[in-house]
């Protein structure tokens, strides 16, 4: 079967595969939602009079072929069906003939692509609402075990003041739910119905049923003005991909502060070996490189937040081919922060805090602090207790080496 748009002039192969791209193997991950997407608007056609009966339950039932073929990895998108819709729209017209040819009333590509987008956006970003939340289980429990872990707290990567190991975790954990409080709020943003809204500027002629739609698409309420659904696709990917920023800010900051505390002349945290690796040629090395690709994951998000926030720009209103470059992206940053937040959350599980090796590094003037406020408190003035205290350090580090 062809092109849903060639009209009887053959496309030339080189552009097509241009246009294409990497489309045919990204749109494997949307087949799933175009086919819900498609089942509502079968129901719609059908409360509307457009399907009969009968008509509308072979498209629902092939539909419904077509989810379990390709949770089975047998729906294969090939580089010639163009994308999933092509595909799914090309199989029903093969099994159902007239029938088939029926499914695209009331609807073009660019409204069926964002109501697959976003319903997969959400199941991914409920995925990433789950995987946080073990990430958060493995940091409380971290801190109920070695909550009165006294540790140094850094300024300047140079150690400053006495915290302690919860207060560390805490840290993480008030970070992480905030995080959590922006994953909401995308949801609530893109959680409207682009169904019913065609090619961008509505649907002239048959009256259809954009609540239907809705509900039975599980949307929390319908976009209403055709022209905004298609400017906020790549919008709306550069707001999620944004908040999946904002959690790697965390994660990279939290793999950092386990790289300097689990360095060997530290080893406060102690990463079990499993997950360390090693080197080719230095024998003792076991290093954290799971912590520094975590690390790493951040640059690449943001990278890709970047490349999702260019795509859009300067477009004039409506759907652009542009646009379809925004789905490796955003796929992309999903991929990295499920992946990550799984890694890291199963080695949190098992590192350990040396309590041995954190009171060694607890040394006397990380209270100096402290010391001078105890003056204060016996009426000294603090910039006095402070040259007080500064003077008495013992710590061979404060001395001038002679
Ligand atoms: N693969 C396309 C995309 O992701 C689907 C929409 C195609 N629409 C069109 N007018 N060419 O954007």
């Amino acid at each position: 079967m062809g092109k849903l748009w060639e009209k009887g002039i053959k496309a030339d192969e080189d552009i097509v595969s241009f246009t294409v791209g990497k489309d045919y193997i990204l749109d494997q991950r949307l087949v799933k939602y175009d086919c819900y997407g498609s089942i509502a608007h079968a129901e719609m056609l059908n409360k509307i009079g457009i399907l009969s009966n009968k008509e509308k339950d072979a498209i629902v039932g092939t539909l419904n072929e077509i989810i379990n073929l390709s949770e089975e990895g047998d729906f294969k998108i090939l580089p010639q069906d163009e994308d999933c819709h092509t595909k799914i729209e090309n199989y029903l017209t093969e099994k159902l003939g007239k029938t088939g040819e029926k499914i695209h009333t009331a609807r073009s590509r660019n409204d069926q692509v964002v109501t697959a987008l976003r319903l997969y956006y959400k199941d991914e970003l409920n995925k990433i609402k789950e995987l946080a939340k073990n990430f958060l289980d493995s940091l409380r429990s971290l801190s109920d075990r070695y909550r009165d872990v006294k540790i140094p707290g850094f300024t300047h990567t140079r150690k400053a003041m006495v915290t302690n190991i919860k207060v560390w975790c805490d840290s993480f954990i008030e970070g992480l739910l905030d995080d959590m409080d922006m994953v909401n709020a995308v949801i609530y943003m893109i959680d409207q119905s682009p169904l019913g809204t065609g090619a961008g500027f509505g649907i002239p002629v048959l009256k259809i049923d954009r609540k239907f739609t809705q509900k039975m698409l599980h949307f929390e309420r319908i976009q209403n003005n055709p022209i905004y659904v298609q400017n906020s696709r790549g919008k709306f990917e550069g707001e999620i991909v944004s908040v999946l920023s904002m959690i790697f800010f965390d994660i990279n900051k939290f793999a950092s502060d386990v790289i300097i505390l689990s360095e060997d002349d530290i080893k406060i945290i102690a990463i079990p070996d499993k997950f360390t690796t090693g080197s080719s040629m230095m024998p003792q090395k076991k290093n954290p490189d799971v912590f520094e690709i975590a690390r790493a994951n951040y640059a690449k998000v943001v990278s890709l937040e970047m490349r999702l926030k260019m795509l859009p720009s300067n477009l004039i209103s409506g759907y652009h081919r542009d646009l379809q470059l925004t789905k490796e992206a955003i796929f992309e940053a999903f991929d990295i922060t499920e992946n990550t937040l799984k890694t890291i959350s199963k080695v949190m599980k098992e590192l350990k805090i040396n309590r041995k090796n954190a009171e060694k590094f607890v040394t006397e003037e990380l209270s100096a602090t402290q010391k001078a406020y105890e003056l204060v408190e016996k009426g000294i003035p603090f910039r006095e207790a402070y040259r007080i205290v500064a003077k008495n350090l013992s710590t061979p580090s404060h001395k001038t080496p002679s």
